[in-house]
């Protein structure tokens, strides 16, 4: 994506294949920082503390992270307890966003069947490109999937602009390239279609205020930000034509988890008839889990993120206190909507129902 005329992803590897260079997603939209990772710490530091966030991107950071483990080894034959202990805990990292364990998962046998220590680095080099080439690939084929949804509607509305309702960030410093939410938008936009986007801020973090709207900012596409709680009045009053999101982890029968909040839009988006799509990669499906409220782990993280809200008047980001400073809060930072909801999911092989039957046609080999 061009940032200030220049192409950039969220996430790259220094010419010196030693470090890895992340956009520092807490400092947006106010800075565009880079920030240095070099080792397996500072990998785990970056996802725990959402220096890097979304899952796909999420997936990427940790793929060069086993690179890392690999680089780093204080014995270079990788030991196998080692390769095993130190995958782990990055696997541990953040709970939530399947794209994780999976990207861990496709990395170390890898690593594991490569023979010399100069052989492991390769192919550890080697498979994190290509996951990371992989997610941006998908990105665009959902791009392309989804525009048609987005064309269906203009020309339901003889031309209008058609009005879409997203929620967190799931654009492409979520994910390497696109988006996988706003990928259908980045595409409609490249074949001339009217488009708006609706940006929930996404409390508490805020990733549609700062993030989605930035995104969208740069690439010239109309948007608004809205509280979350302002979908439903919206939708009551004809103005959402569909609501897109990403997801975090949708399990292979259709149910989704994704930002906190996600299920009041899909509940608000069925009571006024609105299609409700979730956009994800085949890496955010979970080919394990059946039942997503029961099963999906949903991360609750340090209350202070609801206490404190951040900005900035111009000059340094400040943290400004807003509920009585002895008063507790909860931090959930994932909700699950059931498949029932979900209009249908745009993938990088086509569009499909939220049912366990349609997903497994489009991915038989699952
Ligand atoms: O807590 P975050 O910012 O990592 O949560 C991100 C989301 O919920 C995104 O919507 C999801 O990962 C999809 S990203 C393409």
């Amino acid at each position: 994506m061009l940032v200030d005329g220049k192409e950039m992803r969220p996430i790259w590897l220094d010419g010196d294949h030693r470090t890895v260079k992340v956009i520092d997603q807490r400092l947006l939209p106010h800075d565009v920082v880079i920030m240095d990772l070099r080792t397996l710490d500072e990998i785990i530091y970056a996802i725990q503390e959402m220096v890097v966030r979304g899952a796909p991107l999420i997936g990427a950071t940790a793929a060069y992270g086993v690179y890392l483990i690999v680089l780093n080894a204080p014995d270079p034959s990788v030991p196998e307890d080692y390769l095993t202990a130190e995958s782990e805990r990055l696997k541990a990292a953040r709970p939530t966003a399947v794209n994780l364990a999976w990207a861990v998962d496709r990395m170390v046998p890898a690593v594991r069947t490569a023979k010399t220590p100069g052989e492991k680095r390769s192919a550890a080099l080697a498979a994190a490109d290509e996951i990371i080439q992989l997610e941006a690939d998908n990105c665009r084929r959902i791009g392309e999937h989804g525009v048609a949804l987005i064309r269906e509607l203009r020309d339901r509305k003889n031309g209008g602009t058609v009005n879409l309702l997203t929620h967190c960030n799931a654009g492409w410093l979520a994910c390497v390239e696109y988006g996988t939410a706003t990928a259908p938008m980045y595409v409609a936009r490249e074949q001339g279609i009217d488009i708006h986007v609706w940006v929930d801020e996404t409390r508490p973090l805020n990733q549609g205020a700062r993030l989605t709207a930035w995104e969208l900012g740069k690439a010239g596409i109309p948007h608004t930000v809205i509280t979350d709680n302002a979908g439903g009045h919206l939708m009551q009053h004809g103005l959402v034509d569909m609501v897109i999101t990403g997801t975090d982890r949708t399990t292979y029968t259709g149910d989704v988890a994704n930002k906190i909040g996600t299920y009041l839009k899909a509940l608000a988006a069925r009571d006024n008839d609105i299609p409700f799509y979730v956009a994800l990669p085949s890496t955010t499906f979970d080919w394990t889990l059946t039942d997503g409220i029961r099963e999906i782990p949903i991360e609750e993280r340090d209350p202070d993120e609801v206490r404190y809200i951040q900005g900035s008047d111009g000059g340094e980001l400040r943290n400004v206190l807003v509920p009585p400073k002895d008063s507790p809060a909860a931090n959930y930072a994932f909700d699950v909507t059931p498949a029932r909801l979900v209009t249908g999911f745009i993938t990088e092989r086509g569009i499909c129902r939220a049912t366990a039957g349609d997903i497994r046609r489009l991915f038989p080999e699952r």
